[in-house]
């Protein structure tokens, strides 16, 4: 009896993981939107209500999400990021970088907000030392990835409610920040580090290249076969990046 009741409740375990994973596949990045979806208030609750479930250094929660309604403003945020694409393509960057317009038709958009004042909530001397420096280095990084948690807690939230997602970082430049916090409120002490966009695709989204489990993947020790070289990374640049980040991953040769 004992075993039967253990049984079904691993089978119903299963269940429930297969449908987390489910939406982790399914969570698929669009950048250009049907800008005639209006999203319902419920949703954004419900979307930051994943995010504020996040785990964070010293649970330190150092994140706040500003819901930009305003046309207007998401025009202005468009034009920001066009302009932006110029300036990189003027500096000769060769990154294959999208078509920012596209952000203006996002029916939701939620811009993130992160506190590194909170830095010095992580294990830092505060002295000035280069010893200090080291333990500051780490804690942008505690601090870089609780904010990613609670993103990406809050992208999984907008996939389960059927909308596809768009994570914009290219506006992390201190100039950028600038120009982008008078438009939002954001006083000069906080950083806009992403924006994230939802809605329905305007054309069929599709799933783009992952890597394989065993290619992530070592038991015990690194697994050298999945050691890049730096001239391999460079190589998979120039010949692979362009394909994985624009094409379905079956079309890729
Ligand atoms: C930290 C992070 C930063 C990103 N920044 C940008 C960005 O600035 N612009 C953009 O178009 N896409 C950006 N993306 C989206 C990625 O290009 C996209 O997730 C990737 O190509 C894989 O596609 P998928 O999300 O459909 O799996 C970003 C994603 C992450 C997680």
């Amino acid at each position: 009896m004992a075993e039967e009741v253990s049984k079904s409740r691993e089978a119903d375990l299963r269940a429930r993981c297969n449908a987390l994973l489910e939406i982790m596949r399914n969570r698929l990045t669009t950048r250009q939107f049907d800008p005639d979806c209006v999203v319902p208030r419920e949703h954004y609750d419900l979307i930051l209500e994943a995010a504020r479930h996040a785990p964070s250094g010293a649970n330190a929660q150092p994140w706040h999400y500003i819901i930009v309604t305003d046309p207007g403003a998401k025009k202005k945020i468009a034009d920001y990021f066009v302009e932006e694409q110029r300036r990189r393509a003027k500096l000769k960057m060769k990154f294959p970088t999208p078509n920012y317009r596209g952000l203006e038709t996002a029916p939701g958009m939620i811009v993130v907000v992160a506190d590194f004042r909170f830095t010095r909530a992580f294990p830092v001397l505060m002295d000035g030392s280069d010893l200090d420096r080291q333990y500051h280095e780490n804690a942008e990084r505690i601090l870089l990835q609780s904010v990613a948690a609670s993103t990406m807690s809050a992208h999984l939230a907008a996939a389960a409610l059927g909308y596809n997602v768009w994570w914009v970082t290219a506006i992390g430049q201190e100039t950028a920040q600038k120009a982008m916090r008078p438009l939002l409120g954001v006083p000069e002490e906080l950083s806009i580090i992403d924006i994230f966009c939802f809605g329905p695709a305007a054309k069929a989204p599709y799933k783009r290249w992952k890597k394989k489990l065993d290619e992530i993947r070592s038991w015990d020790r690194f697994d050298m076969k999945q050691f890049m070289t730096l001239d391999q990374i460079s190589e998979w640049i120039k010949e692979t990046r362009h394909k994985v980040m624009y094409r379905d991953e079956s079309k890729i040769d």
